[in-house]
């Protein structure tokens, strides 16, 4: 089964206007000749639409980093589908950020990622475990329920639109990344399993899944190599133009 690399750059809280374009415009020539890795770049709402005029035609495509389930409606500061899909093919969802910080459980993570399907948005559904849980033996636990939980009731008609990043808490930002062969098997054992029992096992075969947290262009191609991880998830390393086009040149098959 061929997967095609994805390496999508999550620049969390980071990024006006200015910077955000002359970012753009330090990758964007290096990545012309990239044809094999499909490049997204997430940035803040605020110059999510500006990107996506700077990038279009380029072929690297942008993506939101969190979404609300309506439409439309009284839902001060939230943004829907409906506006996201103008500027972005994807979206992440379920960041461990977003768990953490703002509160959002399995629950809200599955209407996210219910909504973002219906509207043709193809979400990035984020899952790991944390220090605690990763020391108390819980890791495999711990994911498979977060991956079945944010996929609770998807119609298998969209299940070619579906990526998972496996991102262990303790290793973002944190310049600790898991192991490569150790991120390989938690996606082996636990998320390709998971997946195969949800969704069947073509789609668990065929479903994209990426490794997240430290990702930097000297430890990215060992993450590569590995037979079950199909791309990255970078954060601090993507507002680098030179870290991020490294790592993108590391995923070409
Ligand atoms: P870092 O690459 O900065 O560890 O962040 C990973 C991440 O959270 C991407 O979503």
């Amino acid at each position: 089964m061929i997967r095609i690399p994805l390496v999508a750059g999550n620049w969390k809280m980071n990024g006006t206007g200015d910077e955000a374009l002359s970012l753009i415009d330090a990758i964007l020539p290096e990545l012309q000749e990239v044809q094999d890795v499909e490049c997204v770049v997430c940035p803040p709402f605020t110059v999510l639409y500006i990107v996506s005029q700077r990038l279009s035609g380029s072929g690297i495509h942008t993506g939101a980093q969190n979404m609300f389930w309506e439409e439309s409606g009284a839902y001060t500061g939230e943004v829907s589908p409906l506006m996201l899909k103008q500027m972005c093919k994807f979206v992440i969802l379920g960041h461990s950020e977003r768990r953490a910080i703002f509160g959002e459980t399995d629950d809200t993570v599955n209407k996210r990622v219910l909504s973002a399907l219906y509207h043709g948005l193809v979400p990035i559904i984020c899952v790991g475990e944390t220090l605690d849980e990763r020391e108390g033996g819980m890791t495999d636990e711990v994911v498979q329920c977060q991956v079945r939980l944010a996929l609770k009731d998807v119609d298998l008609k969209y299940s070619d639109e579906i990526i998972i990043a496996y991102e262990p808490v303790w290793a973002i930002g944190t310049g600790r990344s898991a192991t490569a062969e150790g991120a390989n098997a938690v996606i082996e054992g636990s998320i390709r399993t998971i997946l195969k029992q949800e969704l069947g096992n073509s789609i668990s075969e065929a479903t994209r899944i990426l490794y997240g947290g430290s990702v930097k262009p000297d430890n990215a191609r060992e993450f590569f190599i590995q037979s079950e991880i199909d791309g990255a998830l970078v954060g601090g390393a993507s507002l680098k133009a030179q870290d991020f086009v490294e790592i993108i040149r590391a995923a070409r098959n």
